[in-house]
């Protein structure tokens, strides 16, 4: 069975780790006033600002509020750098670092009075696809359950102070194995054969609704493999790095960078084993 290597095609450090920490703090500060605001404004209920791709894709005022005020901080301090964001789209393209961003991962969640949904903050460096970029910053923050999953390239990923790592192997018990499916109902079909293709090796499946925190899950073994079709940039950024500092790898269908087309993530034996299955 081949082993996929995962991101290893990118290896160049852009920012001096001095850097790369200021924004680290930065974004680990952000973060908490962004989870802040999301709590406060869910407690005054769910304004729904608009629909994106289909009506089950929700856009609520707080996605707004929340990118606002994390494009607001960034800018106050690093207004070089760039920004991606899911509601506000590109900004300084070119940039040699780029901030990604989820104001609130999990919308549907969020607006359904589920926990599970996450502030995502990433920095990457060159470029603004996942296919071309390195992550080199990883924040992911779940307000309403109080946990924050942090990692800089090299420096490994943590949950608070508790460093992670994935684990090992394929259970004898099974795997769990998280997914999860698009708003497009035209792609349900081909995300439930997966999932059917995946369960010879499954202890149980698992479906919760935020990616960044699916990938945040599995850095810190709670997980012990991850895929899903359809995702977007800001969706896997942050989660993505958390990942690989817990050693685990993140990866395509068909290349060693994941993207929209698919992202498998776990340990490399695990990976090989889902990729094997579902690419049947
Ligand atoms: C969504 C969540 C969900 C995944 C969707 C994403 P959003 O992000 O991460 O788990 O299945 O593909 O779009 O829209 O809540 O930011």
């Amino acid at each position: 069975m081949t082993q996929p290597k995962g991101n290893d095609n990118l290896s160049r450090r852009v920012g001096s780790p001095a850097e790369l920490t200021r924004r680290r703090d930065l974004a680990l500060n952000i973060a908490a006033e962004a989870g802040a605001l999301a709590l406060e404004m869910r407690a005054k209920g769910v304004a729904l600002a608009g629909h994106k791709s289909s009506l089950a894709d929700i856009v609520t005022e707080a996605d707004q509020a929340v990118e606002e005020l994390i494009r607001n901080r960034i800018l106050a301090e690093f207004p070089e750098d760039g920004i991606l964001g899911e509601e506000g789209g590109v900004l300084n393209d070119g940039a040699s670092l780029c901030w990604v961003v989820d104001p609130i991962d999990g919308t549907v969640n969020y607006a359904s009075g589920f926990a599970q949904y996450a502030v995502s903050i990433a920095v990457v460096s060159g470029g603004i696809t996942p296919l071309d970029w390195q992550e080199e910053i990883g924040v992911v923050s779940a307000p309403a359950l109080g946990e924050t999953f942090s990692a800089v390239r090299g420096g490994g990923a943590y949950l608070g102070r508790q460093r992670l790592t994935i684990n090992e192997g394929i259970p004898d018990a099974g795997a769990l194995i998280a997914t999860g499916f698009g708003y497009d109902p035209a792609t349900h079909a081909g995300d439930l054969a997966r999932v059917k293709r995946v369960m010879p090796i499954a202890r149980d499946i698992r479906r919760m609704g935020a990616a960044s925190l699916d990938l945040a899950n599995l850095a810190a073994g709670r997980l012990d493999v991850y895929f899903e079709r359809g995702l977007q940039p800001w969706d896997m950024a942050a989660g993505a790095l958390l990942v690989t500092e817990a050693g685990g790898v993140v990866v395509g269908i068909d290349c060693n960078r994941p993207s929209n087309k698919m992202l498998v993530s776990g340990n490399a034996t695990m990976v090989a084993a889902v990729l094997n299955l579902i690419s049947e």
